[in-house]
């Protein structure tokens, strides 16, 4: 099926998954439909991505076969209510809102097949994104379109709706928010010791991927295994890790997370 691809909302979101789609050529620029409710990123997405601009969110259902929702939780409700009756029955749409329940969705789209929550992160845009979507249980038009649209910007995984994909959201959504808080603690640490802020950035950044990019590769050791690996018994790692023990990082993380998880199920009730 060949796939003209909307998308509601020409934010962060949007923005990450254009880039990815276009770049790794899975979309052709004039298959991508975007709609916003103001005009600047729509012209900025017409300049840098040749993408196709829709003045109204109405022009774009009518465009696209495949709908992507990428207005903010909040917002999702009054772009999508008053134009509900313009989707069609065999449309895919994919809501990338967080805490938006499959249910609401098709109380608000109840003539469409194909309704989909997906949970994304922003590394899309350099094709290391991480997804998981939820969808009626047998939907083969679903997972086709996943696996096509979704799967050549990261890890795909398809997850039962409630505790499994509340913990994927704070993981790896909120979870990239998290590590950048680490890395700038990482990069002001190396600055108070003489080193230039933009050197410093460097290393942080290079620290992080690198150590990432170590463990993909090194699939299926553990994460343990690969510390110990770098861990010598009486040296810096050692002693170092032995304070963030003492410390109670472990604690602390799973303190954040549980907050976070509890931020998200409040966002479902609202
Ligand atoms: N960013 C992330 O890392 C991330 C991660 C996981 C999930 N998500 C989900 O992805 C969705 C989008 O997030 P985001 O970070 O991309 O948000 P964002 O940057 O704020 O983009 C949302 C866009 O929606 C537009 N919009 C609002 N109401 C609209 C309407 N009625 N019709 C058309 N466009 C409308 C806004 O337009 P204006 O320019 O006029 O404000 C804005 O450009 C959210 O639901 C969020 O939960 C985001």
């Amino acid at each position: 099926m060949k796939e003209n691809v909307g998308f509601i909302g020409a934010g962060n979101m949007c923005q990450a998954l254009v880039d990815g789609w276009i770049g790794k050529s899975v979309l052709k620029p004039e298959s991508v439909f975007v709609s916003n409710r103001t005009p600047g990123k729509i012209k900025k997405l017409q300049e840098n991505a040749h993408v196709q601009g829709c003045a109204t969110n109405e022009e774009l259902v009518d465009a696209a076969n495949v709908i992507l929702l990428t207005v903010k939780p909040q917002d999702l409700i009054a772009a999508i209510e008053p134009i509900a009756t313009s989707f069609r029955a065999d449309q895919i749409v994919i809501s990338l809102a967080a805490g938006i329940q499959l249910a609401r969705l098709r109380k608000l789209l109840p003539q469409c097949s194909h309704l989909v929550r997906v949970m994304a992160n922003t590394p899309a845009r350099v094709l290391r994104g991480t997804f998981a979507y939820c969808t009626r249980t047998d939907d083969l038009v679903v997972d086709l379109c996943m696996d096509r649209l979704f799967k050549p910007l990261g890890f795909t995984l398809r997850l039962e709706e409630g505790e499994p994909f509340e913990a994927f959201t704070v993981a790896t959504s909120a979870g990239v928010g998290f590590i950048y808080e680490f890395m700038i603690y990482w990069q002001e640490w190396l600055e108070e010791h003489g080193l230039e802020s933009e050197d410093a950035q460097q290393m942080t950044i290079q620290t992080f991927a690198g150590a990432a990019e170590l463990a993909l590769k090194s699939l299926p050791q553990s994460l343990s295994e690969l510390q110990a690996k770098v861990t010598s018994k009486k040296g810096i790692t050692a002693a170092g890790l032995e304070s963030l023990r003492e410390l109670e990082i472990e604690r602390l993380l799973r303190y954040s997370f549980e907050k976070a998880a509890l931020r998200d199920r409040e966002l479902s009730q609202d």
